[in-house]
């Protein structure tokens, strides 16, 4: 990277000299590592607007020009030509398989779905109507009990089998909180099918009778898996990477991302466009909304409109809106009125003075929901779509944050606004 330098000078004239490093692509950055000791100050970004946390060859964003890369592939690329095995296999390793490497790995995956059986009995002790979230955070957590003595973090082979475990696992563990939520027996995984072909089997498929593969279904999901599956230093990543770097168990620090996920602000919004539109209701109602929206005193927002980066447009939100329009209109039945409300309250959205000002285009999670729903899958169960889909990021920047030489536990500071030193009062002298 070449190094220019800003040259601080402070308000008691002390100056620094900080050095700029430039990656491949997109801004430079300050390196600030030696602020406090030569000016005795912090910086200060809280949610980390403008602040980088790491190095990383993963994941490109242009928040001003839509783009997304994974590994220096545009995902409209990936979108159109790969699937979610072989993307997983490019975040993870840099570089897209051979034929052979993409065989094996895929053969890897699936040989690594089944749970260990005592994982299933933890599936009884939640009440049927526990969140699906709730339950995959607590179950992928207890996988550090599993595999707490068998994962040398400095050893490359053993990053590459906790990948595998995660990726190949959640499946099966997401499946499992359906089947418990709607009292229906646990379906195990089937070697035979391809990761999303697996998948809606373990959903949706009974004992009692041979399940049809809804073709339609697995593509639509192996598209939706590629769009979530990373997105550089989102809140999630983040929590995992800053887990991680305590040297916790993996899998802990995985099942941290999956609650940070589950916020309505991040992966939770997609629930929440669903709960959104059908709180809406009708067309005639979208104005009151995006009012509503508008109104600083009132703490009602447009789910699945706005992004922390994105400041034109989302690319995944173009990709998804139009495999809504094709899923709806391969379905025998179309529940097409909650995607014409999305559709219409996108149009008004968008040529509101409020929004265009503030950056607010539909994300990710806008029109996911919809293509959820038209698959057959609950509402509560959409974040834990995203998190199947995000699950391979997780574990390619965890990989990422382990393996660095020069990587150190996530610690920042703050600006103290508490009370100064004070004397402990006895009780019988307080007021
Ligand atoms: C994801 O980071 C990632 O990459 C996330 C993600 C990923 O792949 O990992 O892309 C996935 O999380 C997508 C985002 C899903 N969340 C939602 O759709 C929830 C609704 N959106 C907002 O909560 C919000 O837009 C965020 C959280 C997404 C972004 O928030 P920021 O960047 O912190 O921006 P902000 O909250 O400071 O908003 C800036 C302004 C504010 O107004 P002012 O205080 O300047 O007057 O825009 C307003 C906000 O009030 N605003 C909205 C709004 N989003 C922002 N007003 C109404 N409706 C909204 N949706």
């Amino acid at each position: 990277m070449s190094q220019d330098a800003y040259r601080l000078i402070g308000p008691d004239g002390t100056e620094s000299e900080h050095a700029v490093l430039t990656g491949t692509t997109g801004p430079d950055v300050i390196d600030i590592a030696n602020l406090y000791r030569e000016q005795g100050v912090f910086t200060y970004d809280p949610g980390f607007v403008a602040t980088g946390s790491c190095k990383s060859d993963i994941t490109f964003i242009d928040g001003e020009d839509g783009v997304l890369l994974y590994r220096g592939y545009p995902v409209e690329q990936l979108a159109k030509h790969s699937n979610f095995i072989e993307v997983s296999y490019l975040l993870l390793h840099g570089e897209l398989p051979t034929t052979q490497e993409l065989e094996e790995f895929d053969r890897t995956i699936r040989l690594h779905t089944m749970l260990n059986e005592g994982m299933l009995q933890f599936f009884n002790g939640f009440r049927y109507d526990a969140h699906p979230m709730a339950i995959l955070s607590a179950v992928v957590g207890s996988m550090s009990a599993y595999y707490h003595d068998t994962l040398d973090t400095s050893n490359p082979e053993e990053r590459d089998i906790f990948a595998h475990r995660i990726l190949a696992k959640l499946p099966t563990i997401a499946a499992a909180a359906y089947k418990l939520s709607i009292g229906q027996p646990f379906m195990y995984p089937r070697n035979d099918l391809n990761y999303t072909e697996n998948l809606l089997q373990m959903l949706f498929s009974v004992p009692a009778e041979p399940y049809v593969m809804d073709e339609i279904a697995a593509e639509a999901l192996d598209l939706l898996f590629i769009l979530h599956a990373d997105h550089e230093q989102n809140c999630s990543t983040s929590t995992v990477r800053m887990a991680g770097s305590s040297g916790a168990n993996p899998y802990s620090a995985i099942a941290a991302g999956i609650s940070a996920l589950w916020g309505p602000a991040h992966g939770g919004a997609n629930e929440a466009v669903l709960e959104m539109l059908e709180e809406i209701g009708t067309v005639e109602n979208i104005s009151k909304y995006v009012d509503k929206a508008k109104d600083r005193d009132d703490p009602f927002r447009l789910m699945g409109f706005g992004h922390r980066v994105y400041k034109n447009f989302d690319p995944r939100a173009t990709i998804i809106r139009e495999m809504a329009h094709k899923v709806l209109a391969q379905l025998d039945n179309p529940d097409t009125p909650m995607f014409d409300l999305a559709l219409e309250l996108e149009q008004v959205a968008l040529k509101d003075e409020y929004f265009i000002e503030k950056n607010l285009y539909p994300n990710v999670d806008f029109y996911s929901g919809i293509i959820y729903k038209a698959l057959g899958i609950p509402t509560d169960m959409f974040t834990v779509m995203f998190a199947l889909g995000r699950s391979v990021g997780w574990a390619a920047h965890w990989r990422e944050m382990i393996a660095d030489p020069k990587g150190k536990i996530s610690r920042p500071r703050q600006l103290y606004t508490g009370p100064p030193q004070r004397d402990y009062v006895l009780v019988d002298e307080r007021g």
